[in-house]
């Protein structure tokens, strides 16, 4: 499709240019100019140009309002879903004031004839996907008031030209791909009041010029690359209201009386740059503040008192080099920071109650607000906040009962809620974590029984419940735990006999000090047998004498153990561990944690671009003085039990590894974090189309974002896609040295390239098998204690990526997912689909792909016929016996040999354009 429009691009500005039209034109020209802008229309799904036919008046046309003499005023086709491109005749609407086709899925250039409509006021180009330069001339429009090509493709420089329309008040050029700096000549819009260009790459230095735009109320400069000092003038535009600089490269310091000069501030970022000085105390005069943003700079002194500043929604300090610290209560209004991903106000001197509204924070994945003087109890809402996966209260004075529904969260995987005042007990529900790996409850006031629902963290590997009035005999079932390493019950009212097994039979991660009435375990533990006379009685003065020396002897020797460990540790921090990572540095840079952070803007929800068992993975740019490259990042949580183990999986099997279809592997990062924690990284070649799973089930990503417009596969499509993702299991089982088996292969874990070439990634669960993948017994893949993901893991542990490859196919063919609702152990994915194949196999498809039939009508019954035979294929993957399961190599060559029936040597040649670099229409 791609090399059709593309030509058709061509002819028609070509045709164009053979023609020559009368400046003004007549209204026969209006008409015309419309046909031809309907014949580039290539899509409408909703078929919101049915209006425009011959038996109407073009006046009458839906989206079209004329002048009294009956030329064409306004072209407002706004959110239609349009596809196609933009016809050059539009230049022939002489009389036009609006063009409004804002949101649409509009591709190809903006034609430069654009600049012929001395008329227009507004054009609305933006949140399409429209490609190529600006064309300058959009400057002749000098009466254009609205200029939107925000959220389009554009690349190239802002023309200088644009310094002509004097009458700007709207320039909207954000998230595009422009490059060059601002154009000094910005100093002529005296009419501007808001300026978009976020999101773009821009350098150079901000004009000192921009300072004389009085009029302006926003200026968005954020995620560019502009360096220098930020020049003072733009600190003296007195009515902004939003002011965003954030990640960028500037320097300089913020003026002491910036909160006088800009009064109606109410958004001001400047994240992630390099101002140094210290944060102005007037900032607390531009009282309408909601949204203040300092992290990661080179600021130093005092922070101002904040509490004035009653409208503040989000405040970022981190990472500067402030001294005092945040003082006042947690506003209320936190709440409607719907999309906030971190909140982190650790080791400040916070007051007060920790707001109810809290629980509106659904999005949230950490919550850190140890170390300050928060008081009263746990909102109960907090349970709402089903996203998180660390929530740490620690070293507060909360109190009152632990709220059940926080031990709802079942995400979770690391709490804390140690020192602190909390009564009551601890709640059977705790349970539920099943993917706890630390639990701290310890300094508080619990009492009760501990409770032996704890078992069911499966996950968990420390537990601290010291120091508290916890009473009764320690549950057998925590010796259950296996991978507990540390287990803390020291100062509680504990008695009775110690469990055997699991961690009690492993004295060194067991804490049981300070417990009077404990007896048995292991002898280690040095407790008086359970015989019910000891239990009671109190020590002899022989015996007090020699547990002294005991005790005195084993302190001794902790003491040693603890010095040997502290040295071990010096040592191997000292001598590093390059160890599984040697081969991918070699060829490519050491990425730093700093470099990461900055790329990642500081791991920010924004990049955050999936998650996983083991860890998140984010979007990163990094910019060096050649280039600008994008990368994906995924980084391991290793309070995740096995996630260092799957670090070290993928790292090797990707060092080993080369295919076309499989991700490529940038570089590993395996450093310290700010805290001094082991941080773990990988690094990708970002994919920018994303994952298989966005496009078989699009999700809204914000407000503005919606699904329907989405572009969805088509048949075509599918069929590449399934043969890279067989080409890629075929290397990995049968090509590729000792074969290695994926064992978690689903749509999120295949990713999309700009020319929708499929990539499998994610080799966190991958294995090495020693012998031939045809042997079907050695095929194991739990070997991490972690199976792959429901819906797609076999139920049989061998030949699992045919099985899982084959759910994957049903799912790519049928739209649904394995774990949808309407599915059961009685009706799996697999029998639905065997149901209807082949004779009411329509009934089962994808909607988009049957509409993709239906518009194929001459190849439309040879498509079924190829769906049929890839649904086969796909049935015979995901057969529940294992032996009746089809080889990956077999599996690729009826995949191959379908797809080229059906598309013959056509694909090839069009493959061979893409990737010359015309972008494919969708
Ligand atoms: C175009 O303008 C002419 C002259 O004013 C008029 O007679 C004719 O009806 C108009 N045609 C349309 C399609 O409006
Ligand atoms: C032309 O548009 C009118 C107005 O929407 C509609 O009623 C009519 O059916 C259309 N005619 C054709 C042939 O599509
Ligand atoms: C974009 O268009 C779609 C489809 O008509 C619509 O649902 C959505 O609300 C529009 N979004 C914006 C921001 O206008
Ligand atoms: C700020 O504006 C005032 C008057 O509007 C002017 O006198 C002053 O020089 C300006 N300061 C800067 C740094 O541009
Ligand atoms: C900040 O400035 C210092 C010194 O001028 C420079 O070395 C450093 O690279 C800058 N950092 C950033 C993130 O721009
Ligand atoms: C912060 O500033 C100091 C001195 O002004 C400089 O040495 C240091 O490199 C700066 N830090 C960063 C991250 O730019
Ligand atoms: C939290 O959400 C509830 C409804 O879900 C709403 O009534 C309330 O105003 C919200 N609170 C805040 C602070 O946004």
């Amino acid at each position: 499709m791609s090399s059709i429009s593309f030509f058709l691009i061509i002819c028609a500005s070509a045709l164009f240019h053979s023609f020559h039209f009368s400046i003004a034109g007549s209204n026969e020209t209006d008409r015309l100019s419309l046909l031809d802008f309907k014949a580039k229309i290539t899509g409408d799904p909703l078929g919101v140009m049915r209006s425009w036919n011959d038996t109407v008046h073009f006046c009458e046309w839906h989206g079209i309002t004329c002048h009294r003499g009956g030329r064409v005023k306004k072209l407002e086709l706004y959110s239609s879903k349009f596809t196609g491109f933009l016809s050059p005749s539009i230049g022939n609407l002489s009389f036009l004031k609006v063009l409004f086709l804002y949101n649409n899925t509009l591709g190809g250039t903006i034609p430069p004839e654009i600049g012929r409509l001395n008329r227009l006021r507004y054009l609305l180009l933006g949140k399409n996907a429209i490609e190529g330069h600006i064309p300058p001339n959009i400057s002749a429009c000098s009466r254009l008031t609205e200029l939107n090509i925000g959220s389009d493709r554009l690349v190239g420089k802002i023309p200088s030209e644009f310094s002509y329309l004097v009458h700007l008040q709207l320039l909207r050029l954000e998230k595009n791909y422009l490059t060059g700096t601002i154009p000094l000549s910005f100093e002529n819009l005296s009419s501007l009041s808001k300026i978009y260009l976020y999101y773009n790459y821009l350098s150079g230095s901000i004009p000192k010029s921009l300072g004389k735009l009085n009029k302006l109320t926003l200026l968005s400069l954020g995620g560019n690359m502009l360096s220098g000092i930020a020049p003072s003038p733009i600190f003296n535009l007195t009515l902004l209201e939003a002011f965003d600089v954030g990640v960028n490269n500037l320097e300089g310091n913020l003026p002491s009386d910036l909160g006088i000069k800009l009064p109606n501030l109410q958004w001001f970022s400047i994240f992630n740059n390099n101002f140094t000085g210290s944060i102005p105390t007037s900032i607390i005069n531009s009282s309408g503040l909601s949204v203040l943003q300092f992290s990661s700079n080179n600021l130093t002194g005092q922070v101002p008192s904040l509490h004035r500043l009653a409208n503040l929604l989000r405040l970022t300090l981190a990472n500067n080099s402030l001294g005092n610290k945040l003082s006042g209560v947690i506003p209320r209004g936190i709440g409607k920071l719907h999309n906030l991903g971190r909140l982190m106000l650790h080791a400040n001197q916070l007051l007060g109650k920790i707001p109810f509204s809290i629980g509106n924070l659904t999005m949230m994945t950490v919550l850190t607000l140890q170390n300050n003087n928060l008081v009263g109890q746990i909102p109960s809402g907090l349970g709402n906040c089903n996203s998180l996966l660390s929530l740490n209260l620690a070293s507060n004075r909360l109190s009152g009962k632990i709220p059940t529904q926080v031990f709802e969260i079942t995400t979770s995987v690391h709490l804390d809620l140690s020192m602190n005042k909390f009564n009551g007990s601890l709640p059977e529900e705790v349970g539920q974590l099943k993917n706890l790996g630390w639990l701290g409850v310890s300094g508080n006031m619990l009492s009760g029984e501990i409770p032996s629902t704890l078992s069911s963290c499966v996950e968990l590997t420390n537990l601290y419940l010291n120091g508290n009035f916890l009473q009764g005999a320690i549950p057998g079932a925590l010796s259950e735990l296996k991978g507990l390493n540390v287990l803390d019950l020291s100062k509680n009212n504990l008695s009775g006999e110690v469990p055997t097994g699991g961690i009690f039979s492993n004295a060194t991660g067991l804490s049981l000090n300070g417990i009077r009435g404990l007896c048995g375990g292991k002898p280690e533990l040095k407790l008086p047998k359970c015989n019910k006379k000891n239990q009671k009685k109190s020590l002899g003065h022989k015996n007090r004498f020699i547990l002294g020396i005991v005790f005195g002897l084993l302190g001794i020797i902790s003491m040693v153990t603890i010095f040997v460990s502290l040295y071990i540790y010096w040592y191997k921090k000292k001598t590093k561990l390059p160890t599984p990572l040697g081969n991918f540095s070699e060829n490519y840079p050491n990425l730093s944690y700093q470099t990461l952070l900055k790329a990642t803007n500081g791991f920010s929800f924004d990049n955050l671009i999936g998650r996983g068992t083991f860890g998140a993975v984010y979007k990163g740019i990094l910019h060096d003085l050649v280039e600008t490259s994008i990368i994906a990042i995924k980084i391991f949580n290793l309070e995740q039990h096995g996630a260092s183990k799957s670090f070290m999986a993928e790292c090797g099997v990707l060092r080993t590894i080369r295919h076309r279809n499989l991700i490529k592997v940038i570089t590993a990062c395996s450093s310290v974090d700010y805290q001094g924690n082991d941080f773990k990284a990988l690094v990708y070649e970002y994919m920018v189309r994303g994952s298989l799973e966005e496009w078989l089930h699009p999700v809204a990503i914000d407000v503005v974002e919606d699904t329907d417009t989405a572009p969805r596969l088509s048949l075509r499509q599918r069929l590449d896609i399934v043969v890279d993702v067989a080409s890629a299991l075929e290397y990995l089982h049968h090509n590729c040295g000792a074969p290695i088996i994926h064992c978690d292969l689903k749509p999120s874990n295949v990713l999309l390239d700009e020319e929708l070439v499929a990539h499998v990634g994610d080799f966190g669960l991958a294995k090495f098998l020693s012998k031939s993948i045809s042997n079907s017994n050695a095929n194991q893949c739990s070997s991490l204690g972690v199976r792959g993901t429901v819906g797609y893991a076999p139920p049989a542990s061998s030949n699992g990526d045919v099985y899982s490859f084959g759910i994957l196919l049903l799912e790519m063919f049928t739209g649904k997912r394995p774990t949808n609702d309407i599915f059961s152990e009685v009706i799996s994915l697999h029998h639905y689909v065997k149901e209807a194949v082949p004779e009411r196999v329509i009934e089962i498809l994808d909607h988009s792909l049957v509409e993709d039939i239906d518009s194929e009508k001459t190849d439309s019954s040879l498509m079924l016929e190829a769906l049929i035979s890839v649904l086969e294929i796909a049935l015979s993957c995901s057969t529940e016996v294992p032996r009746e399961r089809l080889d990956m190599s077999d599996v690729t060559a009826k995949l191959t040999s379908i797809r080229n029936k059906l598309l013959g040597t056509r694909l090839q040649q069009r493959r061979r354009i893409r990737a010359d670099n015309v972008p494919a229409t969708l």
